[in-house]
């Protein structure tokens, strides 16, 4: 194959996208390569037309490292294997789901900036999530590019440097993010489930060696601060990550099939009339390795 590589937000080296790939075939090893190093150089890449099932989503997907199964494996519904979350309004009947569904409002915490998983002890290394439909207004993907953000972080007005943030904990809690939006969704046995966890403020990336803001919706409370200061920082970083010069919006078309590196990146979905229009994205996720503290 003759991969071509584009570069998709002049001026930086992140996000891209990759033509002349069919994962419908085999992938040699060089190509793979080349794959993998223009991954973890943009962080997010788009790989257009991909006309793939569950089946072929997985084998390339387990190319990158072992993959998490979803928790519940009929959670939601309508996929053949449990390496495969299905992200969709559309209900098992194939009917479009109503906006205020328990699943619609679980999967509304996506509309909020995240990292995959990093309220597991282990968060997710990669996601690549395949547009299988894809609506014609909104739904788009936001991506922001926690590398550059940290390279480039002057500092806060309240005095804090980058110094300081070394060696800082943060508990990240998918009970505490849910909140913000949807309310309160979790019976108590699931709460007692999903305990907070702990992680680094600053990462340093497991392939790359650069450091990252490592926040997003689930990151609750700094270890050893005050509430309040602790929430102050956490909403700053948070806006500087995601300022518009840092960010990649991607508008979906049939068949895209978008991954990107949690270690590197915070990522949201935006709206879109649910009521009108389907989405159905499958998504695989390739595990973490380590914790990060
Ligand atoms: C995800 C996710 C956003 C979207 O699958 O992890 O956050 O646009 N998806 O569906
Ligand atoms: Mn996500």
């Amino acid at each position: 194959m003759n991969l071509v590589i584009n570069p998709l937000k002049p001026g930086s080296e992140f996000a891209a996208e990759v033509v002349n790939l069919d994962l419908g075939k085999s992938l040699n090893d060089a190509d793979f390569a080349t794959i993998r190093d223009a991954f973890y150089k943009y962080a997010v890449l788009v790989l257009r037309d991909q006309n793939i099932n569950d089946d072929q989503q997985i084998a390339f997907s387990e190319r990158f490292g072992a993959l998490e199964t979803s928790l519940g494996f009929d959670q939601y519904g309508g996929v053949t294997r449990p390496e495969i979350s299905r992200i969709s309004n559309v209900g098992d009947d194939n009917k479009i789901r109503p906006h205020d569904h328990e699943k619609s409002r679980y999967h509304r915490g996506n509309n909020l900036w995240h990292s995959d998983s990093s309220f597991k002890p282990i968060p997710a290394n990669i996601s690549l999530l395949s547009g299988r439909e894809v609506p014609p207004i909104g739904g788009e993907t936001q991506f922001a590019d926690a590398r550059a953000a940290y390279d480039e972080w002057p500092g806060s007005v309240s005095g804090i440097t980058k110094d300081d943030l070394e060696g800082l904990v943060c508990e990240h809690s998918i009970v505490f993010s849910r909140q913000l939006i949807v309310g309160d969704i979790f019976t108590d046995k699931e709460k007692r489930k999903l305990q907070p966890v702990r992680q680094a403020l600053i990462r340093k990336h497991s392939e790359t060696g650069r450091k990252v803001l490592y926040l997003g919706s689930h990151c609750h409370f700094v270890e050893g601060w005050e509430y309040p200061k602790s929430r102050a920082l956490i909403t700053e970083l948070t806006s500087w990550i995601t300022r518009p010069e840092f960010v990649y919006s991607h508008k979906w078309k049939p068949l895209d099939l978008v991954m990107w590196d949690n270690q590197a990146v915070l990522h949201r979905g935006n709206p879109w009339p649910d009521e009108d229009y389907r989405r159905v994205m499958h998504r695989t996720t390739v595990a973490g390795q380590a914790r990060t503290v």
